[in-house]
């Protein structure tokens, strides 16, 4: 079983080059599905969700090849009843991306209820709402996910009750090639929104708005492949700048969008540490020794502080002198990763979807678990600041979303491995 061991308290100095957005390239292979052709993408992360999504196509007889940078996929002749493996598409979330696509392309889909990280219960009633509001039937039979459109899918206004990343992207992907125009009210604001959006619009398809809350579809049956450029992970980008400011130093972030992470860097400077932004780099400068400001953050949809980022904050505030309030405005339940960071040394007590964090308590290494994809970035970053040895074990669930994390961070100067041990 591999770990990652990490010696802590080595401040970080150089540069760290961010990847493809793995939340951006998952609807855009998916969408690959949806358009039917020969695509080239540059940039997509080598991470555990996007090998497994790759998988998944294949199976679907669309031949996907990695050559440098680019991967090339041709998805012109796919065997629209192939079914993937419940064992797959139970890996991840993105996976009921192919329902929005395969209805979209063909009409129906058969596809098998999705899996991912567990942040209490994860409804898909938006995405059913959806797909019914453009004319499908859509219903869960027997741990698989069933959506018909026996006269065709219709451009429809479709209200969401709620801001949903993953309802919007798969009510594109079906009001793509439906008949007429589509709006979608409430839509999800996110960078891979638009850039799913982007994407398709290369492809021949007609969408507006994307980026704000209304979405504007005229279907276009007429699609074909494109040569795209996924955009740089916003949250992996974040998650070294936090990185760097745990463990002090200075480390230039490379190759983002630093309009993304303008949330992060705010609460950064807030912080006290010194954020240098450039066109397409953040530099983060830490004195090994300066003392962090306390604060206070709510993870809220876009625009506001990511999700995604919030538990990675959370173990920066661990080392900031006082009382930090860190509130979770998405999920119900993602703190599972506080009790590793206790284990740690942390002071952190959840009251409801608070993290109430007192700050400055001695941090020591010892053996910890990643209990998701973002908690497990949380135990890295503590574990960089933390005095002595810090192993992590459940690291295929950090795999899931960080292209070479190890590589990464060691590339800056951080004692950190990834080692095997005996089962
Ligand atoms: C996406 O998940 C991301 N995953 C998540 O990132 C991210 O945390 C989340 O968006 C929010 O930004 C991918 O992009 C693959 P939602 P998604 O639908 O689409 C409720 C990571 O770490 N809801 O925006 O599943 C839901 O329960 C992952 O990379 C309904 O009630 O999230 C939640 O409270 C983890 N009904 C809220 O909406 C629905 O039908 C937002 O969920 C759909 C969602």
């Amino acid at each position: 079983m591999d770990k990652i061991v990490i010696c802590g308290k080595k401040p970080l100095y150089g540069t760290i080059d961010v990847s493809g957005m793995k939340n951006a390239a998952l609807p855009i292979l998916f969408a690959t599905v949806l358009v039917g052709g020969k695509f080239v993408l540059e940039n997509l992360p080598d991470v555990n969700d996007i090998n497994l999504t790759l998988k998944i196509l294949t199976l679907l007889g669309a031949p996907c090849v990695r050559r440098g940078s680019a991967t090339e996929i041709d998805t012109t002749h796919l065997d629209e009843n192939a079914e993937i493996p419940l064992s797959l598409v139970k890996k991840m979330r993105a996976s009921y991306y192919l329902v929005g696509a395969k209805l979209g392309r063909y009409g129906k889909a058969h596809v098998g209820y999705p899996g991912g990280c567990d942040f209490g219960t994860r409804p898909i009633d938006q995405h059913l709402k959806s797909f019914r509001t453009l004319g499908a039937s859509a219903e869960v039979n027997g741990g698989y996910i069933d959506a018909e459109a026996k006269d065709g899918l219709y451009g429809s206004h479709i209200f969401f009750d709620m801001v949903s990343v993953g309802a919007t992207i798969n009510a594109i992907l079906a009001a793509t090639r439906a008949e007429g125009m589509t709006i979608i009210e409430s839509a999800a604001r996110e960078p891979h929104i638009v850039d799913l959006a982007n994407f398709l619009n290369t492809c021949g398809a007609h969408i507006t708005g994307a980026g704000t809350d209304t979405i504007k579809i005229r279907g276009e049956k007429n699609l074909h492949g494109c040569s795209y450029d996924i955009i740089p992970d916003m949250i992996e980008a974040g998650t070294y700048m936090t990185a760097a400011a745990a463990a002090g130093g200075r480390v230039v972030v490379r190759g983002v969008i630093p309009k993304h992470i303008e949330s992060v860097t705010a609460k950064l400077l807030e912080m006290g540490v010194t954020v240098n932004v450039a066109d397409d780099s953040v530099e983060i400068v830490r004195e090994p020794d300066k003392e962090l400001t306390r604060i206070m953050v709510k993870a809220v949809p876009y625009p506001g502080f990511p999700t995604d980022m919030q538990p990675q904050i959370c173990a920066l505030v661990c080392g900031a002198k006082g009382t930090s309030y860190v509130s979770e405005g998405v999920w119900d339940n993602r703190f599972r990763y506080v009790e590793e960071l206790v284990r740690m040394g942390a002071h952190i007590l959840v009251e409801g979807k608070t993290a109430i964090v007192e700050g400055g308590a001695p941090m020591k290494g010892t053996q910890v678990s990643a209990v998701d994809l973002r908690g497990g970035a949380a135990v890295v970053i503590a574990a960089l600041a933390a005095e002595g040895i810090t192993v992590i074990d459940n690291i295929e669930l950090i795999e899931r979303g960080y292209d070479d994390l190890v590589g990464k961070l060691a590339g800056v100067g951080a004692d950190i491995r990834r080692v095997s041990f005996p089962d």
